[in-house]
C-alpha cells in the first residue's frame, strides 16, 4: 500500500513543547517499503527539504516546516541472540522508548532501567546518545540499521562508528541527515549490575530501604525522581533539558571558580569538565522566570515549559534570553540540546 501523503499537516500534536506549526507534507512511515516509495516520491523535487520524526520530544518548531515530515512508526522487538554475556535486541524505531524499556524489564531483560521515562522513540534514542542517572545508551548499543534517503541502500553503523558522545552521535552532523534510523541492536548484559553512582538516584533508593535491591527497585526510583523533577509534557509543554551541560577546559574552569566557587561540576577527563546548566540558569536567577506563555520550571530550571499557548518563536526567544544572562553572568556559552527547525 502507497503511503498517504497529507498536506499542510498540523504538528501540535507531534512535538511535546505544543507548539503550533505545520508541515507542507506529512506522511506515516511503517515498513522499509514505504520509506522506499518516500524516496522515490522526494528524488521527484530534490530541493524540497524531508525531516523524520519520532515522538517529537526533543524538538521545537520555530516556523512551519516547508517540505515532506516522516513520522517514524516502524515497530517490532525481537531477541536475535544470545551469548554468554549479553541478549541482544533488535527494536523498531518506531517504538516508544518507555514502554520497550518496561517490556525488556517485563522479559527478564535488565540494563536500560536507569533510563526509564525518556520520553521520544527508539530511533530518536541514539542520535543524542540519550542518558540519565549515569548511563548513556550508546553503552547498551551494538549498531544502528539506517535507510540511505539517497542511495536507497540499507547501512548498518556500528557502535563505533556511530562516534557517540555527550549528547552526540553522527546522526546530529548535516550531511548525514540522509540516513533514516529504522531499527537499533542492543546488547542487555544479563548479569545484572545496579548502577548507582548517580547522588540523587542513589539518595532516592537510600530513602525507601529496600531489603534486597532488585532492578524494580532502580526502576521505580527513576521513574518517581523524574516524575517529581520533570514536568509531564502531556501536561504542561516541554522538551526535557533545554540546553547541554557546558564542558569547559581546566583553565576556563578555574576562572570561573573564581567567581563561582560552589558550581557544581563533574569531571570528564584529565583536561575537561562539565557544569551543570542549571545550576548556571538558577544561579543567574533564571529559576522559574515567566515570560508571557513560557518560563523555566521551577523545579528544573534546564526546561523551558511552555503554559499553554506559546508560539515557537517564543519558546526560542526565551531560550536566547537564558543563554544571553548565562553569558553575561559567567562568561559561558550555552549549546541547545533540542533540535531547532
Ligand atoms: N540544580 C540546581 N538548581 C536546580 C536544579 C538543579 O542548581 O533548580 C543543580 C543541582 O546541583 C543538581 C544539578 O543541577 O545536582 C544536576 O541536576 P539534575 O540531576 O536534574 O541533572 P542535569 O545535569 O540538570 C542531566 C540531563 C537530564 C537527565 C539528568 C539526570 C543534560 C542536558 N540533562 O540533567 O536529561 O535526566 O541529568 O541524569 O545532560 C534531557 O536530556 O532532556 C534530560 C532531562
Amino acid at each position: 500500500m502507497v503511503p498517504e501523503i497529507l498536506q499542510d499537516f498540523q504538528l501540535k500534536r507531534f512535538n511535546t513543547f505544543g507548539v503550533s506549526a505545520k508541515a507542507s507534507e506529512f506522511v506515516r512511515i511503517n515498513s522499509l517499503e514505504d520509506l522506499r516509495v518516500i524516496r522515490d516520491y522526494l528524488s521527484q523535487t530534490p530541493e524540497k527539504p524531508f525531516m523524520v520524526l519520532g515522538g517529537g520530544s526533543d524538538v521545537l518548531f520555530r516556523q512551519d516546516f516547508p517540505g515532506l515530515i516522516l513520522l517514524m512508526e516502524m515497530r517490532g522487538i525481537t531477541v536475535v541472540n544470545e551469548d554468554t554475556d549479553y541478549h541482544y535486541i533488535r527494536a523498531g524505531a518506531g517504538e516508544n522508548w518507555h514502554s520497550f524499556v518496561r517490556r525488556m524489564l517485563d522479559a527478564g531483560k535488565t540494563g536500560l532501567e536507569n533510563l526509564a521515562l525518556i520520553p521520544g522513540t527508539v530511533g530518536a534514542s541514539p542520535i543524542q546518545n540519550i542518558g540519565a542517572y549515569g548511563i548513556e545508551v550508546a553503552e547498551r548499543i551494538v549498531s544502528v540499521e539506517c535507510f540511505d534517503m539517497q542511495s536507497g541502500e540499507v547501512v548498518e553503523f556500528s557502535a563505533e562508528q556511530c562516534e557517540f558522545g555527550y549528547r552526540s552521535s553522527i546522526f546530529k552532523k548535516p550531511e548525514n541527515h540522509k540516513y533514516v534510523i529504522i531499527s537499533v541492536l542492543f546488547k542487555l548484559p544479563k548479569n545484572w549490575i545496579p548502577l548507582l553512582d548517580y547522588g540523587d538516584l542513589k539518595r532516592e533508593i537510600d530513602s525507601y530501604r529496600p531489603p534486597r535491591l532488585n532492578v524494580e527497585d532502580v526502576f521505580a526510583s527513576v521513574v518517581a525522581l523524574r516524575s517529581r523533577k520533570l514536568p509531564n509534557p502531556q501536561r504542561i509543554g516541554n522538551a526535557g533539558s533545554f540546553f547541554k551541560n557546558p564542558i569547559l577546559s581546566r583553565e576556563k574552569f578555574r576562572e570561573i571558580l573564581r567567581i563561582a566557587p560552589d558550581v557544581v561540576s563533574y569531571p570528564v577527563d584529565e583536561d575537561r569538565v562539565k557544569l551543570s546548566a542549571a545550576w548556571l540558569i538558577d544561579k543567574a536567577g533564571l529559576k522559574g522566570l515567566r515570560m508571557g506563555n513560557v518560563g523555566t520550571y521551577e523545579r528544573q530550571p534546564l526546561v523551558i515549559v511552555n503554559y499553554g499557548q506559546a508560539c515557537g518563536e517564543e519558546v526560542y526567544a526565551m531560550a536566547q534570553d537564558i543563554c544571553l544572562h548565562v553569558k553575561n553572568y559567567f562568561g559561558i556559552k550555552l549549546e541547545p540540546e533540542v533540535v531547532i527547525i
